[in-house]
């Protein structure tokens, strides 16, 4: 994972977010893995869905920009490296890349798109999904309306590309686009938006002090619960997912 002014922390990813990987299954799904295949997973986190991939027999590689998340993603026995997914440095090394719940962080997809195509072999599948057009817009139109209250503006540190757009770009670096869909997924927070905006929010959070940060969670927090907190006090996010499947062809 990447992004902006963001810090991980494994700790408050597991309590917060373990749902990440556990939905995280589709992606390996599409990805239809073979036992000795080559596998890059692009944005790895902390590992969980590349562990899958390594017991599904997989020789799998795992980067991320999070030093914290690899540390996590090497304490279970993974090889995994630090390095911005803006950066891939690869060359014709894998059958497929994965990514589950990470190209959002990367603002500029062409060149996440690029290194992919180096890393891939010939006749490489990419498959990933990720945030996609619309994807939790309440949650940003809240926190983007109580900052606003303090006089000051963030930076969506997110890319939330409608299909069309990032069929456009992936056609555009020669991939040939197999299947590519929206889906809106609400999906059940473990507890209330606290948690998600502790782990997730940092660069809205860190344009204000540290002493007004907490003032500000809550307020965001009673601001969204009309909208996504029910009657019986369960809160979900309103995630929209991107998920697509394109392959490097075998002759450029
Ligand atoms: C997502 O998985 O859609 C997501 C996670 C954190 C921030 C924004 C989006």
């Amino acid at each position: 994972m990447t992004g902006s002014t963001q810090k991980w922390n494994p700790a408050d990813y597991t309590k917060n977010a373990r749902f990440v990987s556990d939905l995280g299954m589709p992606v390996v799904e599409w990805l239809a893995p073979k036992a000795g295949e080559s596998v890059l997973d692009l944005g790895c986190g902390d590992g969980v869905l590349t562990l899958k991939l390594q017991e599904l027999g997989c020789q799998v590689i795992g980067v991320d920009a999070s030093p914290e998340m690899i540390a996590g993603a090497q304490a279970l026995g993974l090889q995994a490296s630090i390095c911005d997914g803006h950066r891939l440095t690869f060359s014709n090394e894998f059958n497929a890349v994965v990514s589950n719940a990470a190209l959002h962080w990367m603002t500029q997809p062409e060149a996440v798109i690029a290194g992919v195509w180096n890393a891939l072999k010939p006749g490489g599948r990419f498959v990933g999904e990720f945030g996609g057009y619309g994807n939790v817009a309440t949650i940003v139109a809240g926190l983007e309306r109580v900052l606003s209250g303090y006089g000051v503006t963030a930076k969506c540190p997110w890319y939330f590309p409608a299909p069309e757009e990032y069929a456009k770009l992936l056609t555009a670096r020669g991939f040939e686009v197999k299947e590519i869909v929206l889906i809106p997924r609400p999906t059940p927070l473990p507890g209330d938006v606290g948690g998600w905006l502790r782990t997730f929010a940092q660069s809205y959070t860190n344009v204000l002090p540290a002493s007004q940060r907490q003032n500000f969670l809550a307020s965001v927090v009673d601001a969204l619960k009309p909208d996504l907190c029910d009657a019986a006090g369960n809160w979900h996010a309103d995630y929209v997912r991107l998920r697509f499947s394109a392959t490097k062809p075998r002759q450029d």
